[in-house]
């Protein structure tokens, strides 16, 4: 385990307003193509899973998801630059899962640009298969970029690191 994950100052929380600002600067530093903070408070206001990574008062990453009839779509995950790479994704998927079985969501869906190596390595370190694609669905450099559409069925398949999913439900 990455020396991050095991600081005490490490938490998950839910997200509120205030965070917002703050966020958002973490989105714009790691997206090319960010969400703006009113799309956050949208988020924010209908109730979807709106969950940060704090390191004492800096937060280090969010998470966003819509639970609804038995599915989850995972909408947001994001690690700030300068902590990626040391387990902080996957604790937010791991949260993300938790609460999508604590909303007896059976499946969780997400959709990834085929370019962005690092999610599609996380992604399918979970289990996450690949189950379409919607064309010229994101904005790029020149012109557009497929989604890949994945998804995981809750419940069935334990990753590991299982216990620590538990743990975060
Ligand atoms: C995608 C993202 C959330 C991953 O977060 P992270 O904290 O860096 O990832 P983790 O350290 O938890 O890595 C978990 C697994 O992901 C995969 N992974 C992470 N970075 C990777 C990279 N650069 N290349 C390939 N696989 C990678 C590996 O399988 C890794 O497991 P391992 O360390 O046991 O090999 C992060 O890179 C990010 O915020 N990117 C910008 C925002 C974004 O693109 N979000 C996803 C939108 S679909």
């Amino acid at each position: 385990m990455s020396a991050l994950l095991k600081d005490p100052a490490l938490q998950l929380r839910p997200m509120d307003e205030s965070d917002v600002d703050t966020v958002t600067e973490v989105e714009h530093l790691a997206y090319e193509f960010p969400w703006t903070a009113a799309v956050f408070r949208d988020c924010l206001r209908v109730g979807y899973c709106c969950w940060i990574a704090a390191l004492g008062d800096e937060l280090v990453g969010h998470a966003v998801m819509s639970v609804a009839v038995g599915e989850s779509h995972i909408l947001n995950v994001c690690v700030r630059p300068d902590m990626q790479g040391q387990g902080l994704g996957r604790k937010l998927m791991y949260r993300l899962m938790g609460l999508a079985r604590a909303h007896q969501a059976d499946t969780a869906y997400l959709e990834v640009r085929p370019s962005n190596r690092a999610a599609l390595g996380l992604y399918a370190s979970l289990g996450f298969n690949q189950v379409g694609v919607r064309r010229s669905y994101y904005p790029a450099r020149s012109g557009r970029e497929d989604a890949l559409i994945f998804a995981k069925e809750l419940g069935r398949y334990l990753p590991r690191g299982s216990g620590a999913m538990r743990r975060d439900i």
